[in-house]
């Protein structure tokens, strides 16, 4: 037997046992007379000491022990002279009466501890040392429960968890496809699955009513902190239902995770059209923990013969509270921070709400204290707030309002990472025109329905008509998405004629569900949540990459197993693939 404990377990009640533990060696302490040494494993640390009564030949091992190597120790359980209130085994140690090294261990490239010197890369290197951290493992036991409470939640509900395929061909999601060449069909490709999203329609149409699954998606897209080119969704689908049914269910099974995983009893959740976001929040996703709201300024600010405002579409700004005593420094600081190219304001206009009940602002020349007290009436701004303003492009400075709100968010400590805020987004547009493309994209996703009052619009204003579209967005992080999906092959059909498919291609490519639809397909919904986002927002962190087992870099690398990596020339024969000299 490896152990009779594991080393999180033992307390003071457990005095006198004679137990055997396994486990990690953190650290040796040689004190001279005594040697302490704390063993590791993922459920905690056990102290560990060797005294003038630990047997002969003992010490000579010890010796040659070092960090991390894997060790079985036995012995006794003992009260500790000097306890340590910081752990909960922190009252005993266990005099040593036997030491087997399990697995020697050389040198870890850094020191596995939660104030660790390894950076970012090496830690990557080397992610199974870096897993021992228990940082890094209570992530992960997260993940683990977070998951097991999904399948609680929803099993309960009677969804049928269901396996959908790897090797499928493409779905049009937006991204591009990862594809997998097929050596029994030379030339011809798998695709990996952006989402199961076409499988659960045909399994609705199959009758499975609920349907649920932990999935792992592919998307070759840029990588950004809550973004891997494979991450999990909880995806789901359910028929017989309608938008406010699938909102009720997935509010459930949100408010069920705070409760079981945090502790926390959330209210119930707003709905807020996508217009509303934009215009308020700057953002599809807003972050609702903090007010600042965006206003429309156009109609106030115009006709002061300031060139820059007359000649502008929109003007829009934000009133930041007790930020009027910002320096010049901090403003100009602001200036340079919207006008970097992800920003993309062209300048920023300020007034800063004197206490004395007087205004000072960067276009003093075209706006009199008259015209300054409109603007601050517009925010109900009081003496000492600052009000920030930008104008240009309607859509372009709306998105850099709301980056602008953000970051005066983050400046003055509103993005706290215990408050949770969810919300559904509603009404997304159905589709997006691609000026580059000069055509239609689907917004969510081709499948998606039209709400019923705005099918007319398909033949008169296609961009106006809105989707039966919604978004869980929690704390500015978009946490999921679905729709209401078509479910009439007809319809189906001229959705995809406005995404501009062919007849003959949308039957090459989405034939077989448009079929399907035609031999008796339930109305149904569904979503999907990030399962990766969901995680990190539990727990507080800013990058997915740390609630991922193994996950990939920047450049998508698994740094680890150093992949992507070339083949042998034999697979790509055997494959019919070639390489260009
Ligand atoms: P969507 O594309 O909105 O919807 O994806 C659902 C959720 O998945 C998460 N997500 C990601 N997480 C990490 N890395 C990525 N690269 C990544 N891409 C997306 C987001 C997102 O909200 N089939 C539809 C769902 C449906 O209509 O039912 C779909 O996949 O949190």
């Amino acid at each position: 037997m490896y152990r009779t404990h594991t080393c999180g377990e033992l307390r003071i009640e457990d005095s006198n046992k004679e137990v055997t533990l396994s486990g990690w060696v953190q650290r040796v302490r040689d004190l001279g007379a005594m040697t302490f040494i704390d063993l590791r494993d993922r459920y905690g640390i056990t102290q560990l000491v060797i005294d003038e009564n630990t047997p002969e030949g003992l010490s000579s091992k010890i010796e040659e022990m070092g960090r991390e190597f894997v060790i079985q120790a036995k012995g006794i359980v003992r009260e500790r002279s000097s306890k340590n209130k910081n752990i909960p085994t922190g009252e005993i140690e266990i005099t040593l009466s036997g030491l087997v090294v399990l697995g020697p261990a050389i040198t870890p490239p850094f020191t596995i501890q939660d104030d660790t010197d390894g950076g970012d890369e090496l830690r990557m290197k080397y992610r199974y040392l870096d897993l021992r951290r228990q940082e890094v493992q209570q992530n992960m036991v997260l993940r683990a429960k977070m998951a097991h409470a999904t399948r609680s939640y929803l099993n309960s509900l009677d969804f049928i968890e269901t396996e959908t395929p790897v090797l499928i061909k493409s779905t049009p999601e937006g991204a591009r496809d990862f594809i997998v060449p097929s050596r029994m069909n030379p030339r011809e490709f798998y695709a990996l699955p952006q989402s199961p999203q076409v499988f659960k329609q045909l399994l609705m149409v199959a009758g499975f009513d609920k349907y649920y699954q932990i999935v792992k998606c592919f998307r070759d897209e840029d990588l950004r902190a809550d973004r891997q080119p494979e991450f999990t969704q909880i995806d789901c689908e359910m028929s017989f239902v309608e938008q406010k049914d699938v909102l009720e269910t997935f509010e459930g099974l949100t408010k069920h995770l705070f409760r079981e995983i945090k502790n926390i009893e959330v209210e119930d959740f707003p709905w807020m059209p996508y217009s509303e976001a934009i215009e308020k929040y700057g953002s599809d996703k807003p972050d609702t923990r903090f007010e600042m709201l965006i206003h429309d300024l156009t109609d106030v600010l115009k006709g002061n013969n300031f060139v820059v405002f007359d000649s502008a579409e929109y003007i829009g700004g934000l009133c930041a509270i007790g930020c009027g005593s910002y320096s010049r420094k901090q403003l100009d600081g602001l200036t340079n921070w919207v006008k970097r190219p992800q920003i993309g304001a062209k300048g920023l206009v300020y007034v800063k709400c004197n206490e004395d009940g007087t205004f000072k602002s960067s276009v003093d020349k075209f706006y009199s204290q008259d015209d300054l007290k409109k603007w601050a009436n517009v925010f109900n701004a009081q003496p000492g707030d600052l009000i920030l303003v930008l104008s240009g492009d309607k859509p372009a400075m709306q998105s850099a309002l709301g980056e602008l709100r953000l970051e005066m968010g983050n400046q003055l400590g509103l993005l706290d990472k215990n408050t949770f805020k969810p919300l559904w987004v509603v009404d997304f547009p159905l589709l997006e025109w691609d000026e580059e493309g000069q055509r239609f994209h689907a917004m969510h996703h081709p499948f998606t329905a039209p709400k019923p009052e705005d099918i007319s619009l398909l033949d008169t204003d296609p961009g106006k008509a809105r989707a039966n579209a919604y978004d869980l967005v929690i704390n500015g992080v978009e946490i999921g998405g679905g729709s209401v999906r078509i479910f009439d092959s007809g319809l189906q059909l001229k959705m995809f004629d406005l995404l501009g498919f062919t007849p003959e291609q949308a039957d090459a490519q989405f034939g077989f569900l448009m079929n399907a639809f035609k031999y008796g397909a339930p109305p149904h919904a569904g979503i999907a949540f990030g399962f990766d986002r969901l995680v990190s927002l539990f727990a507080g962190l800013d990058s997915i990459r740390d609630v991922i087992a193994f996950p990939k870099n920047n450049s998508g690398r698994d740094v680890m197993i150093d992949s992507p990596s070339e083949v042998a020339k034999e697979q790509l024969d055997e494959l019919a693939l070639q390489l260009k000299k």
